[in-house]
Parts: structure tokens; C-alpha cells; sequence
């Protein structure tokens, strides 16, 4: 079942291509224009909202957190996203006019589920983004956005994770469309580099043979820490996720611009770091800035493992290691960034001895508040 590989998270990282491909699948019509089948919600609805909440848990809330810098862009709409536990417990401004978009991979986590039915006796309509059918949130939204993974079961979620993105992507579109804020062509663009990204994402995989060998030389290392900034923020938030939950060794994930202000104390010899760098193609300021970080940790000591757009020369005075992603636009980005994070994660993990599919204290899902 496992396809010939060590654990189904590493087949699962390496199902990734198709389940990013699946999930994008026949939600285009003759035109190009966006078809959301299984989204039925009424569409005067959804051109009057006025604030979109998202509401998850773990990793399907930095899939969230990614939607955010999409979806405000895209649509001009004020993005929210709360883990779903805070959200139900902290009288939460919702009402007609909310969007609440709920992203869940089994569709039964409890904290979700009861957020989800807060949100609805407040009047908001609720969309989920599910990979499990016939799960309970799914049921009880306005609306559903399948995400196609296919069954994972390694207990770390991974392509669930680039397919909950992908979903949300499509979604952004979509309201874009919808509310006319963006030009049609402008949106055939961007789905146009959306259906690029299984293949980008399959040569990141490729690639992986660097970084699954320093992971296997770190396999002793008691701290690592994640820098991300803009759409790389919750990619390094993501990566040390992955980290704690697979290999129990300590690590935390912060904005770039963050490290002035705190997390730049933690940096000493040898402490490794890893950055993700924007691309330089993007807004050249905040590449220039995450640069810079690279340097001043570099300078006190840290042993920096970059991950870089092809091309991106300007990382490589200040890089011990650099781990290349090809090309593509910023805001999709985090479907290439986030995989040598997860590769890391998975083979230093297996390098520790650990069961990487039943990592200790965890359960796949969640069904208690
Ligand atoms: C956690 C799982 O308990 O629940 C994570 O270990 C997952 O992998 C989180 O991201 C949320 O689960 P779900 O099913 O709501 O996406």
C-alpha cells in the first residue's frame, strides 16, 4: 500500500503532483471561466459579503493563512483566520455578511465542527474545504469545496495540505470573478500558473536528494528554527510544525521581519535556520529584507538552509545550503516552498528511528473539543 516507499507520508509527499492536478480538475468551462460544482450557496450572497473568517486547526490553518494573502489580493475582501478552538470561545464578531470558510481534511475535527456551528447561528454562511466525503462539517456547511487528495494517512498532513491551498486558490478566483474585481483575463492568468504547478511541484520532489541528506546529518540536532515572510511566513510555520510533530525536536517558526524584534537572541553558533526566501521577481523590497536576515543571522553564527526561486544568485553568499524551487508566481509559491520542509522533516524523522505515520500523542483526527 505503501507503493515501495519507507512510510505513507513519503508516498503522500509524493502524491502531491496529482493531488494538487485532482483538486484543480474539471473546474474550468469552455471559456476558462471558474465552475465550482459542489459550491451551492446562493451567488448574491457571495457578492455582498463583506469579511471572509477562516476557521481551522494545525496545518489546515496555515493552509489559512496562505488563503489570506490570496484572497485579500485577489478579491479585496478582508481575510480573517482563527484557529477554530479561539474562534468559538471569544464572542467573535459574525454575522449575515460573513463569509466563514472552514478547511478540515477529515471533515470531523471537533474544535472546527463546533466553530462551524457557532458561526452559522450568528447568520454567517459557511463553505468547508474537505478532503473526506460524507464527513460531518461538510454536512453541516452551505456549501462544500472537495478537495481530490485521495485517503491520507500518514498522521502528518502534507497533501492534503498543497490540496487545501489549491482549494482556496480556487475559491479567491472564483469570488473574484464573481464580484467582479479582477479582469477575466487577469484570472485565466492565474489559473493558467495554477495548472503549471503540479509539474513545479513534482521537480521540487525531484530535487529532494540534497535535502533528505542533511536531514539525515541532523539527525541529532535539538533546535531548528524557520524563518518565512509574506506567503513564506506560515510556510516556516508549516516546516517547524512538521518538525515538532515528526520528530520531537524543538523548533519554531517566525515572520523574517519578526527576528529584530525577539527571535534573533536565539541565534548562536551553529544553530541552524531555515529561510524562505521571496521571490526576487516579486516585490524586490521584501526580497532584499529577507536577504539581509540571512546575513545578520549568518553573521552571528547560524548555519542558514535557504530555499530559493531558481535564478535567485543574491542568496548565495550568505547560504550554507540552498534548496532551489522553479519559478512561479509569488502568491502560489507555497505549494513549492513548503515540500523540502516536509521531505526534511519526514527523513530526519525516519532517520531518529521514529514511526513518522503514528507520531507519539497524536491522532489523525481530533474528534474531541
Ligand atoms: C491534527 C492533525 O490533530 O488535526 C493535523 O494531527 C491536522 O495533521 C489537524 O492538520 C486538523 O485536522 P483536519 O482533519 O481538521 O484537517
Amino acid at each position: 500500500e505503501k507503493g515501495g516507499f519507507g512510510s505513507f507520508m513519503d508516498k503522500e509527499i509524493h502524491d502531491q503532483p496529482q493531488a494538487v492536478g485532482d483538486t484543480l480538475l474539471g473546474r474550468t468551462d469552455l471559456q476558462g471561466d471558474l465552475v465550482l460544482d459542489d459550491l451551492r450557496i446562493d451567488e448574491a450572497v457571495l457578492r455582498t459579503v463583506d469579511k471572509i473568517v477562516v476557521i481551522a486547526c494545525g496545518t489546515a490553518a496555515y493552509a489559512g493563512h496562505v488563503a489570506k494573502y490570496a484572497i485579500e489580493h485577489w478579491c479585496r475582501i478582508p481575510v480573517e483566520v482563527e484557529l477554530a478552538h479561539e474562534f468559538r470561545y471569544r464572542d467573535p464578531v459574525v454575522n449575515e455578511k460573513t463569509l466563514v470558510v472552514a478547511i478540515t481534511q477529515s471533515g470531523e475535527t471537533m474544535d472546527t465542527l463546533m466553530a462551524v456551528r457557532h458561526a452559522r447561528e450568528q447568520g454567517a454562511k459557511v463553505i468547508s474545504i474537505v478532503n473526506t466525503h460524507g464527513s460531518t462539517i461538510p454536512r453541516e456547511s452551505d456549501a462544500v469545496l472537495y478537495t481530490h487528495a485521495g485517503p491520507e494517512i500518514a498522521v502528518a498532513s502534507t497533501k492534503a495540505f498543497l490540496s487545501q491551498i489549491t482549494a482556496a486558490y480556487l475559491l479567491g478566483l472564483y469570488l473574484a470573478q464573481l464580484r467582479g474585481n479582477k479582469f477575466p483575463d487577469e484570472i485565466a492568468e492565474i489559473y493558467e500558473a495554477l495548472r503549471a504547478m503540479p509539474a513545479k511541484i513534482q521537480e521540487v520532489i525531484d530535487r529532494g536528494g540534497r535535502v533528505r541528506e542533511i536531514a539525515r546529518w541532523m539527525a541529532d540536532t535539538s533546535s531548528v528554527l524557520f524563518l518565512g515572510r509574506h506567503v513564506g511566513f506560515p510556510v516556516a510555520m508549516e516546516g517547524a510544525l512538521k518538525l515538532k510533530e515528526l520528530a520531537y525536536i524543538h523548533a519554531e517558526g517566525f515572520a523574517a521581519g519578526e527576528l529584530k524584534h525577539g527571535p534573533i537572541a536565539l541565534i548562536e553558533p551553529g544553530q541552524p535556520v531555515f529561510v524562505v526566501v521571496p521571490s526576487p521577481r516579486g516585490r524586490d523590497s521584501l526580497h532584499s529584507k529577507v536577504i539581509s536576515n540571512i546575513q545578520e543571522i549568518r553573521a552571528r553564527g547560524a548555519r542558514t538552509l535557504v530555499i530559493a526561486e531558481d535564478g535567485d544568485d543574491a542568496v548565495l553568499p550568505f547560504a550554507d545550503e540552498v534548496f532551489w524551487v522553479p519559478q512561479c508566481p509569488t502568491l502560489l509559491s507555497p505549494l513549492l516552498t513548503v515540500v523540502p520542509l516536509q521531505i526534511f522533516a519526514c527523513e530526519l524523522a525516519t532517520a531518529r528511528g521514529l514511526d513518522v505515520d503514528q507520531p507519539r500523542n497524536l491522532a489523525k483526527s481530533v474528534t474531541v473539543e
